[in-house]
């Protein structure tokens, strides 16, 4: 009985963050390129995908800011690199660091998953809100596969038990940061990644709105993650849209 009761809390929860996270409407182009920006702001710059994100936005020539919490943690000296401390929940800090920005690219997460917050939510909504202030245009944000129409597609062990069990305060805050994204006016594209693995980059992975498996639990390294967040930048093929990536 308890165990019948648990599938139907993990099938509604499923069925929940489906439906209040993004249900993409808009079909990829065929990619056309837009002009490239040269300022990027990286909000999660210490974590593991924002570490990526930093060191291939260096590779790639761009002009970087990394949004850190503690300076310390990003052991990094380049001559393209700026590393502003702030935090996402304080919308000062985050309007400071947004100045002269052409584009955001955000890896943020926490490991709060026992009870419910809105960091997600509410750090999307402050930077949301200062790059409209700065006209600041293209936002790249990383969230996860299970939301929106996703839900489901990072297979059985994540949607009968890490979601449910685990994480399921922080999957519905990552519901309200894609909605709270997709209503805004900015360029946004939502990254939607399988699991995350430490492996270094291979340059070959899947992407689109079909990535996933309800079945198995699909992977993905976070080097791989950053190139294709920052390939975003530079095309519009899947402008306000929120494809999933993962190996093949
Ligand atoms: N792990 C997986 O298998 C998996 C799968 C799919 C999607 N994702 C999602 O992918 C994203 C990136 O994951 P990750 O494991 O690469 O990142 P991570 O190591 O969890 O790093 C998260 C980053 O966010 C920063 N952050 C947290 N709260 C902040 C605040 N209030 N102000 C400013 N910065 C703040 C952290 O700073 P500090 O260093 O100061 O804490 C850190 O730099 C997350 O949203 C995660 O949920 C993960």
């Amino acid at each position: 009985m308890l165990l019948l009761l648990f599938i139907l809390y993990a099938i509604a929860l499923s069925v929940g963050l489906a439906r209040a996270g993004h249900r993409s409407r808009v079909v990829p182009s065929s990619g056309a390129p837009r002009n490239r920006p040269r300022r990027v702001l990286i909000v999660g710059a210490t974590g593991g995908t924002g570490r990526q994100l930093v060191a291939q936005a260096l590779e790639r020539g761009y002009t970087v800011t990394a949004f850190v919490r503690d300076p310390s943690k990003l052991q990094l000296n380049h001559p393209q690199l700026t590393v502003v401390q702030g935090d996402v929940l304080n919308y000062a800090s985050v309007e400071s660091a947004m100045r002269g920005q052409e584009a955001i690219v955000c890896a943020l997460g926490h490991k709060r998953y026992f009870y419910p917050t809105r960091i997600l939510s509410e750090g999307t909504q402050n930077i949301l809100r200062a790059m409209e202030a700065h006209g600041v245009s293209r936002l790249v944000c990383e969230t996860s596969l299970g939301i929106g129409d996703s839900a489901g597609r990072l297979g059985l062990f994540y949607t009968f038990f890490i979601i449910p069990v685990i994480l399921p305060f922080y999957f519905w805050d990552k519901t309200r940061q894609e909605r709270i994204i997709s209503e805004s006016n900015v360029e946004w594209v939502i990254v939607r990644p399988g699991m995350l693995t430490n492996a270094e980059k291979r340059g070959r992975f899947r992407h689109g709105r079909h990535v996933g498996s309800f079945f198995w639990t699909v992977r993905i390294s976070r080097a791989d993650v950053a190139d294709f967040m920052l390939n975003q930048l530079e095309t519009n093929m899947y402008l306000r849209a929120a494809p999933g990536v993962a190996w093949r």
